[in-house]
C-alpha cells in the first residue's frame, strides 16, 4: 500500500506482451486482478500463503473469510483436491457439466493448500472461470489462482476495470481490462459436504434447479440442500462465510421499496426522509411514476429480462455512488418472485440494503423497516404527493 494520494495500480489491456507481464508478477507473488463472466478477480498465486496474504490486505478482508482459487482445466482443479471416489466423481460430473462458467465447487482440499487461504478449514472453493483473459491468465501463469471479488471487503463486486480501480487503486496491482462482466453476478457456490450431500452455499447464475436436473441424469447418488434465502442463520454462516447480511454494501443508505401496503405495525420514531433526494433502481417499470419525483431513476430492465438486470445492478449501484447529494438508495422488491434468476438479483439487493424494506401506507407516508431487527421500526415523513404514491 502507498500514501494515499499515490495511485500505484495500472490498467493493461490484454496484449501477449502485457500477459507475459501479468503472469511474471503473479509468479513473483503479487496481485494480478483479471476479468471473469462473473465480476472482476482480484488474482494471487494460491499455493504462496504471501502472496494470498496480500489479497486480504488489499481488501482489507477478514481472515475467516476462505479465498476460492481459479483454474483452467479439470486435471488442475484435481491437483488442489483431496477426495473420496464418490466425492470426485460428483466433482467431475459437477464440473463436466457447467464448466467452464459461474459455478465454484467447494470439497475437501489437498494438504498442501496453505490454510490461510481456507481461513483455518479444510475445504478449498474451485472455479473454471468462461472468460478468455482468465483462461489466458491461468495458463500463461501456470498457476491456479487464489481470486476473491476485486472490491474492498464488503463492498460492491466490480464489474468493470475502472471499478478495480476506484477501490484498489492505492495498492501494487495490475487490472487486465476486458471490459464489462457479461454476467455481472458472483458465481453460484456449491459444496460438497462430509455428510455426503451437496450444499448450495450462494446463489448465481447456475440455479439449483439446473445442478438438481443434471444430477437426476447423473450416476451420482447426493441430495443438492438448498439453503434458505436471505435467513443467514448461523449454520450458514459457518459454511460459507461470505454469506453475511451486508456483503454487498453500497456506501449509501440503500432500501427495498416493497410494493406492499405496510399497516397496523408498530411505529417508534419519527424522522425525516424525503423522495426528492432518492435514487431509485426499479425493474420491470414498477416504479415509473417515481422517475420526476427522485433524484435519479434507472430501471435495471424495462422488460423483466433478468440476464439484462443482473448485469447491470452492481454497474448501476456503483455509478449512483458517485452522484452528488443523493441520501438514499431504493431498491426493487422481487421478494415474491419465484424465478430463480431473480432470485439470484434479489438475494444481492437483500443484502445490499442490508434487509431494510420501505412500504408505504394508506396515508402516504413512508415506513421502513429492518426485516433483521424488528424493534426498529420507523414512521418516516416526506413531502410526498398522494397522487404519486397511491400506485
Ligand atoms: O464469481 C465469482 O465467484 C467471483 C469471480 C472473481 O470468480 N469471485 C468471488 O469471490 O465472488 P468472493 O471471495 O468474493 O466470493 C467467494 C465466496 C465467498 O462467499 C466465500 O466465503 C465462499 O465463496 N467460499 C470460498 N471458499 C469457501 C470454502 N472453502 N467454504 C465455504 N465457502 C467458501
Ligand atoms: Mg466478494
Amino acid at each position: 500500500m502507498l500514501p494515499d494520494n499515490k495511485i500505484a495500480a495500472q490498467v493493461l489491456m490484454p496484449s501477449d506482451d502485457n500477459f507475459h507481464f501479468a503472469a511474471k508478477r503473479l509468479q513473483q507473488g503479487k496481485l494480478v486482478a483479471f476479468p471473469t463472466e462473473t465480476v472482476y478477480g482480484l488474482g494471487a498465486n494460491a499455493l504462496n500463503e504471501n502472496a494470498v496474504k496480500n489479497i486480504f490486505t488489499a481488501k482489507g478482508r477478514p481472515l475467516t473469510n476462505p479465498l476460492i482459487v481459479h483454474v483452467a482445466s479439470l486435471e488442475m482443479a484435481n491437483t488442489l483436491l483431496q477426495v473420496d471416489e464418490e466425492q470426485q466423481l460428483l466433482f467431475s460430473y459437477l464440473a463436466a457439466c457447467f464448466w467452464p462458467g459461474p459455478l465454484t465447487i467447494v470439497a475437501k482440499a489437498a494438504a498442501h493448500i496453505p490454510k490461510l487461504l481456507m481461513a483455518g478449514g479444510e475445504y478449498i472453493g474451485i472455479r473454471y472461470p468462461k472468460h478468455p483473459i482468465a483462461i489466458e491468465l491461468i495458463s500463461r501463469a501456470n498457476l491456479p489462482l487464489a481470486g476473491p471479488s476485486a472490491n474492498r471487503s464488503s463492498h460492491v463486486s466490480p464489474t468493470c476495470a475502472k471499478h478495480v480501480m476506484d477501490d484498489l487503486g492505492h495498492t501494487d496491482l495490475t487490472i487486465l481490462d476486458g471490459g464489462e462482466c457479461q454476467v455481472g453476478i458472483e458465481s453460484t457456490v456449491v459444496k460438497i459436504n462430509h455428510d455426503g450431500h451437496l450444499y448450495m452455499l450462494r446463489r448465481g447464475a447456475i440455479t439449483p434447479k439446473m445442478i438438481e436436473d443434471v444430477l437426476e441424469k447423473s450416476p451420482c447418488r447426493q441430495r443438492v440442500i438448498r439453503i434458505t434465502d436471505s435467513h443467514i442463520n448461523s449454520d450458514v454462516a459457518l459454511q460459507a462465510p461470505g454469506q453475511l447480511l451486508t456483503h454487498y454494501a453500497p456506501t449509501l443508505p440503500a432500501y427495498i421499496l416493497s410494493k406492499q401496503y405496510f399497516e397496523n405495525k408498530p411505529c417508534v420514531t419519527a424522522s425525516s426522509f424525503s423522495l426528492a433526494g432518492c435514487a431509485v433502481i426499479d425493474f420491470c417499470d414498477t416504479w415509473s411514476k417515481l422517475a420526476n419525483h427522485t433524484a435519479s431513476y434507472i430501471d435495471l430492465s424495462k422488460t423483466g429480462n433478468a440476464h439484462e438486470a443482473a448485469a447491470k445492478l452492481f454497474t448501476v449501484l456503483r455509478s449512483i455512488e458517485k452522484m452528488p447529494d443523493i441520501t438514499a438508495i431504493l431498491l426493487p422488491d422481487l421478494s415474491h418472485t419465484n424465478d430463480d434468476d431473480l432470485r439470484t438479483i434479489f438475494d444481492r439487493i437483500y443484502r445490499a440494503a442490508s434487509g431494510q424494506f420501505i412500504y408505504i401506507n394508506r396515508d402516504h407516508a413512508l415506513l421502513f423497516e429492518n426485516q433483521v431487527d424488528k424493534k426498529s421500526t420507523f414512521t418516516v415523513s416526506g413531502h410526498n404527493t398522494p397522487e404519486l404514491l397511491s400506485l
